[in-house]
């Protein structure tokens, strides 16, 4: 098989795909699929493959879970909860140790720029597991005063037990880290199945978790696609299955937990609204607004993709993002000076190009942007700004998940948060102002899991994060998190 590597990789990224055909961590041991099948990831700042990664089926799942269910009742289940905390944070540190190997590998094959890699998707995978590292000692159950004095009744918490997590391609290690670090801090073992567009960073981390020291089979790692997914979801050796990635998948993995009672967590997809009040400080709401959309290409769950901005200043808001647009360097993520990134594959470019056709079909206009950048492979995509948008075009209401912003006018400030409310979605909101009681006001009025004012899409793993409405179930980050990898246990014991 044969593999790339980029002149820009370092040694470490480097020797890493050269080791492929990468395989699957399942209790102690590196495997190939049972059934020997393999698949490539691809550098979507070229189009070419990186290299081969095993594609787990059934059966490899299968055993994964069995490896997570022994860890679950032996070795885990044994340690004392400092023993939890001390391995996580051996793993935050080794993550750190590993950091441009791990922020390269990131960049090679999602797309993004490797500088972001370094300064936001690594440093917070740190942080997130330092974060829950410090959990397990504190996980406290409580004394009940019941009915009866001659009763004694007190909790547990108790983890769930094995937990199959399904990570998507936007933020691979991020992701992996915001779904590890609850689960192991409250006990749980996990099979972890990335996302087929991005397996290699979470490849690594599976090494790293060994030489953190984790005993077998707490943590398992199975590469392949949605029917590696759904053969996790369909396991019934699995007791909780926390998801992120789209909406439709969402569902049909919410369906399939109803039906086996598997506690599930889901956190899905957005079409967040981003709203500029009259007063607000315009330069701050024109740069969070930019970086509210084309951070990482757009392919952020809570992008702000509507923007509603007051019509006095709508026409100076429009011009100054469409130049910004304009202006923005896009190239391939391992050049230090790429600003955009390519969207992470030939499926996504497809998907985001039909929307902008769309938006043009129905009426809206294009000033910024509205094509892949020609003349160069990968699978680049313009920041594209619309405008002349109405609420009920396509490109208003469904998640595009790509370099699309529509920019809409509006005059007071029940209208603007009707409008913004009139949506499937409810992950996030943002609101622009300087007066504290209309940004209250409108915090209180946005359905949306979070709202960021003067600000857009701070994340820390304290601060809790999920949606509304079809935006999820559940919350990320925070004790939320951690309550969900946790069962309650009442015991009662009669002293009489
Ligand atoms: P997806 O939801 O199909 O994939 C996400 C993860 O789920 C991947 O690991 C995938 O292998 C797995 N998966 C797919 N089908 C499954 C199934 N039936 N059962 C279990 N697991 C399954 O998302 P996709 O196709 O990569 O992207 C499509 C759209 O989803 C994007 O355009 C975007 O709108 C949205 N999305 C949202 C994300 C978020 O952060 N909320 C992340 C990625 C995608
Ligand atoms: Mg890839």
């Amino acid at each position: 098989m044969s593999t790339t590597a980029p002149e820009s990789l370092g040694d470490a990224a480097r020797s890493f795909i050269a080791s492929a055909p990468h395989k699957l961590l399942i209790g102690a041991d590196w495997v190939d699929a049972a059934d020997g099948r393999t698949f490539e990831t691809i550098d979507p700042a070229t189009g070419n493959p990186i290299c081969a990664v095993a594609h787990a089926g059934a059966e490899d799942v299968d055993r994964a879970v069995r490896a997570a269910r022994a860890a679950f009742e032996g070795p885990w289940s044994q340690l004392p909860a400092a023993g939890r905390s001390l391995l996580m944070s051996r793993l935050a540190d080794l993550i750190e140790a590993n950091a441009e190997e791990l922020a390269q590998l990131e960049s090679l094959d999602n797309g993004k720029p490797v500088t972001i890699a370094a300064a936001v998707d690594v440093p917070l995978s740190v942080a997130h597991l330092r974060y829950y590292a410090g959990w397990p000692t504190k996980i406290e159950g409580e004394t009940i005063p019941v009915s009866w004095p001659s009763m004694f009744t007190y909790t547990l918490k108790e983890p769930v037990g094995v937990c199959g997590q399904i990570i998507p391609w936007n933020f691979p290690l991020l992701m992996a880290a915001w779904k590890l670090s609850p689960a192991l801090a409250a006990g749980c073992t996990v099979v972890l199945k990335p996302a087929e567009q991005t397996p290699l960073t979470a490849l690594r981390l599976g090494q790293l978790v060994q030489e953190a020291g984790f005993p077998e089979g707490v943590v398992n790692i199975v590469t392949g696609d949605g029917e590696t997914g759904a053969a996790i979801v369909d396991h019934p050796g699995v007791d909780k299955i926390a998801f992120t990635g789209s909406t439709a998948v969402g569902r049909e993995i919410g369906e399939k937990c109803g039906r086996s009672l598997k506690r599930v967590t889901l956190e899905l997809g957005g079409k967040s609204p981003n709203i500029i009040l009259p007063d607000a400080d315009l330069d701050a709401a024109i740069n969070g607004s930019f970086q509210a959309i084309y951070f990482n290409t757009g392919q952020a769950c809570q992008a702000g993709s509507r923007l509603f901005v007051h019509k006095d200043h709508y026409d100076t808001v429009v011009s100054a993002l469409a130049a910004a647009a304009r202006g923005a360097k896009l190239g391939p993520g391992l050049d230090p000076s790429t600003q955009l990134g390519p969207v992470v594959s030939a499926e996504q470019y497809e998907r985001v190009m039909g929307y902008i056709e769309s938006g043009r079909e129905q009426g809206a206009e294009v000033v910024a942007g509205g094509s892949g950048a020609n003349g160069r492979p990968g699978y680049f995509i313009e920041p594209t700004l619309f405008t002349g948008v109405t609420d009920d075009m396509r490109i208003a209401r469904e998640e595009i998940f790509g370099p699309v912003l529509v920019a809409m006018p509006y005059e007071d400030l029940d209208e603007v948060a009707r409008r913004a409310n009139d949506t499937e979605y409810g992950l996030a909101a943002g609101v622009w102002t300087r007066d504290v009681a209309s940004a209250h006001r409108l915090a209180r009025l946005l359905r949306a899991g979070s709202v960021y004012i003067n600000v857009w899409g701070p994340s820390d793993a304290a601060a809790p994060f999920g949606g509304f409405k079809a935006s999820g179930i559940g919350r990320e980050m925070g004790h939320a998190n951690l309550d969900a990898y946790l069962e309650v246990k009442t015991v009662w014991t009669s002293l009489a």
